[in-house]
């Protein structure tokens, strides 16, 4: 068995795969891969698995579900078309690839993006936690957890203004107060279910009063929560996966026992990178996600050698992004903390025979 720390597309749980594959074989006398999405059987689906992430993430009325495609990407030109008003103008917390992609969407359908903090003067490696708010900004716009560099808000960012947040890396780890945002966007393939759904949680007083002279239908989130989500071909198999994943959290004590779970395994990884003189943590303390857990070594010479020690006891995935080298172990819901126990003991050998 492989110990899979990747950065998404990620681990989901084994019971997950198991039931999934079943359906590609048979589901009600068709593979899900086959049927319709008119269908009676996938209308069910698509109406509980919207169902489920109110459930899961307690989300109160007067808010809409949707899946639709096109990646948490087009996320940030989804989001900033339908909350752009009357200013167009925004304020945006840059805290790296990511949300630095999300201003360069919103500037290109025309919101003067302004940039309300940053943490590019160390690289990205904290969250900045003074805020240039304008009260002309139409929104505040900001990523929960920065998977490449590995920091997260620990809390939500208070502010007056509408919120939208890109929650594509952590969502579903934790409980999160839905009612502080006017949409939530994020990927599927971390916590949530296979790559090709995108999840919007949005609040509907909000749907309809875009100012851009510019909304294609398929960016229009009002036309999709009119339709229940089926405006157009949904990606059914990714929605279906995410039901079967949604209903494995929820019987597993949801997220809440999934934050204790995430926080059980954070604690091992960063003690050891902590308490081990060849490695050290390249984010804030107090900024450390628990979710993408980015390190390196102290002295690059003996790289090759850990990379075969991890390699040989199974472990894939944690290199580090491309942009930012070193390692990155992500550690999404479904990796169990004997996966993260097996890293720890190589990092612990390697510095036994290398230190
Ligand atoms: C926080 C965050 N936002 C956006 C993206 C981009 O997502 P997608 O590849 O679904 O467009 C990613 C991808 O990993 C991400 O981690």
């Amino acid at each position: 068995m492989k110990h899979n720390f990747g950065a998404g597309p990620c681990i989901l749980p084994q019971d997950v795969f198991k039931e999934a594959s079943k359906a590609v074989l048979d589901f009600n006398g068709l593979s899900i891969l086959e049927i319709s999405h008119r269908s009676a059987d996938f209308v069910k689906v698509m109406e509980e698995a919207r169902q489920k992430v109110k459930e899961a993430l307690n989300v109160p009325d007067g808010y809409s579900v949707l899946y639709l495609q096109g990646g948490a990407s087009l996320g940030f030109t989804i989001s900033a078309l339908n909350m752009m008003r009357e200013n167009k103008k925004a304020g945006y917390i840059n805290t790296g690839t990511w949300a630095t992609k999300a201003i360069k969407e919103a500037k290109s359908v025309g919101i003067d993006a302004v940039t309300a903090a940053s943490s590019e003067d160390k690289g990205f490696t904290y969250i900045p936690k003074d805020l240039n708010l304008s009260s002309d900004f139409d929104f505040l716009h900001y990523t929960s957890n920065n998977t490449i560099c590995g920091t997260q808000f620990q809390d939500v960012v208070k502010t007056d203004l509408p919120l939208i947040c890109d929650m594509s890396s952590d969502i579903f780890s934790k409980p999160v107060d839905v009612s502080k945002f006017d949409l939530i966007y994020a990927g599927a393939q971390k916590n949530l279910g296979p790559a090709g759904a995108t999840l919007y949680i949005v609040k509907d007083e909000i749907l309809g009063k875009s100012t851009s002279d510019f909304l294609p239908s398929y960016l229009d989130l009002k036309k999709h929560a009119d339709k229940d989500s089926m405006m157009n071909t949904p990606p059914v198999f990714s929605v279906y996966v995410s039901l079967l994943n949604l209903n494995n959290l929820l019987s597993t004590g949801g997220v809440e026992a999934a934050k204790t779970r995430n926080e059980a395994k954070a604690n091992l990884l960063y003690s050891e990178i902590d308490n081990n003189p060849l490695f050290h943590g390249t984010v804030a303390k107090e900024d450390r996600s628990n979710m993408n857990v980015t390190f390196l070594l102290k002295d690059d010479a003996p790289t090759e050698i850990f990379n075969k020690m991890w390699n040989d006891a199974n472990i894939v995935g944690i290199k580090g992004h491309r942009s930012v080298g070193g390692y990155r172990a992500s550690m999404y819901n479904a990796l169990s903390i004997d996966s993260v126990q097996v890293l720890v003991d190589v990092m612990k050998e390697f510095t036994r025979k290398n230190g």
